[in-house]
């Protein structure tokens, strides 16, 4: 059996939770810098932790022993691997990686695992890496992926590098993530399909838009796009005061000779509805509800929901840029160091911080400045 790749101390990579537009950017730029750069070998781990999970789980029913996975490892590399059944770490070659720099998703696909929060399964994948020779471990996601990253870290001393990939951008730690960009550029697109039947119509337009529990994304975006107004989480509880308030206002810009208004609402808006309940839908029936005791009475709102839209689609060249950054960071701090930690970029600087470090800046303080910024760029 050809040994090689275990003997030269693969990177394993792992994509955890939700995608973001620039991850198969990412993997490209990992495994090409690995490859061309350092000479060492990529293994691919397919659908996040929960391929780690399903392979300790085949190897502990005696599905499959150490031995055999290695030799499948070895002799199913690059596509044959991507595609083979019940294989979830796959030797990546050049050719598996050739062409998705511009692919949205993620070749290797996602999962959230909840097996991988019990510490005896996270052990037994730990062993595995461990078992299969790993030097390090780069994982990409979120907020909960690079928690995850940190703990396995801490409990298993190997070298674990966080990229941080979310449209969210709710990463305190990096200036700016993975996928944020291109989801920017998807809501500019979308708004701007919108104001169409907006101005057509004389409509108010509420957009129901991603973020978790923050409001970044949202706030980027009507900036980006010209969207008159973003109700943000970081803004309080939306109360029925703000919106007869916001109706009001809006009544003054039609007065003024606005024809149309689209607004974002954030999804994690605290307000006064049921928690399946879309806020755009709601925020929509209740400013309907103030116009029709206004000046305006006949004036329509409509409501929509963006949702996976702003997740998908071809990543932005900024994303793929900031991939390539990013890989770089981390494959530089893999053979140079044994520093973990995750890939960062803070004022304009690439690098790798350690985990839990903290912010640059002071990210509620920007936030609160580009939505006065906004404010006054909306206003008519
Ligand atoms: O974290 C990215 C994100 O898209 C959030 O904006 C959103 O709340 C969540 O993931 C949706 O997750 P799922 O795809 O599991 O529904």
């Amino acid at each position: 059996m050809n040994d090689d790749v275990f003997s030269e101390r693969p990177i394993a990579l792992v994509f955890s939770g939700g995608d973001s537009p620039g991850m198969n950017a990412l993997l490209r730029a990992v495994v090409r810098l690995g490859l061309n750069r350092h000479k060492v070998p990529v293994l691919g781990i397919m659908e996040g932790y929960v391929g780690l999970v399903r392979t300790v789980k085949q190897l502990e029913a005696g599905e499959i022993t150490l031995e055999k996975l290695k030799e499948n490892i070895l002799a199913k590399p690059g596509i044959i691997g991507l595609h083979a059944r019940h294989q979830y770490i796959v030797n990546m070659d050049h050719e598996s990686v050739s062409g998705i720099i511009v692919q949205g998703g993620i070749k290797l696909r996602s999962a959230r695992s909840k097996e991988f929060h019990w510490p005896e399964r996270r052990a037994q994948v730990i062993q595995l890496l461990k078992d299969l020779n790993v030097r390090a471990v780069i994982v990409c996601g979120g907020d909960g992926s690079l928690t995850g990253a940190e703990v396995m870290q801490k409990e298993s001393g190997l070298q674990v590098i966080g990229v941080p990939g979310t449209i969210d951008n709710d990463l305190a730690i990096t200036d700016i993530a993975l996928g944020v960009h291109s989801a920017i550029e998807t809501l500019v697109w979308a708004v701007d399909h919108f104001k169409d039947t907006a101005r057509s119509h004389r409509r108010v337009l509420v957009l129901e838009t991603m973020g978790r529990g923050s409001g970044e994304l949202t706030q980027l975006a009507a900036i980006a796009s010209g969207a008159e107004i973003a109700v943000i989480p970081e803004d309080g509880y939306l109360s029925n005061d703000r919106i007869r308030a916001m109706a009001a206002e809006m009544e003054s810009s039609f007065d003024r000779g606005r024809s149309h208004s689209i607004i974002l609402i954030a999804e994690g808006v605290q307000m006064d509805c049921m928690s399946w309940e879309s806020r755009a839908w709601v925020l929509s029936q209740r400013l309907a509800e103030a116009f029709s005791h206004g000046p305006y009475r006949d004036i329509e709102t409509r409501a929509s929901v963006l949702g996976h839209l702003q997740r998908g689609g071809r990543p932005a060249p900024f994303d793929a840029i900031l991939a390539a950054e990013f890989a770089e960071v981390a494959l530089n701090s893999i053979t140079q160091t044994t520093d973990s930690g995750v890939t960062v970029v803070q004022k304009g600087d690439y690098k790798l911080v350690p985990f839990g470090s903290a912010p640059s800046s002071d990210r509620a303080a920007r936030l609160r400045r580009l939505h006065a910024l906004h404010f006054d760029l909306s206003g008519w």
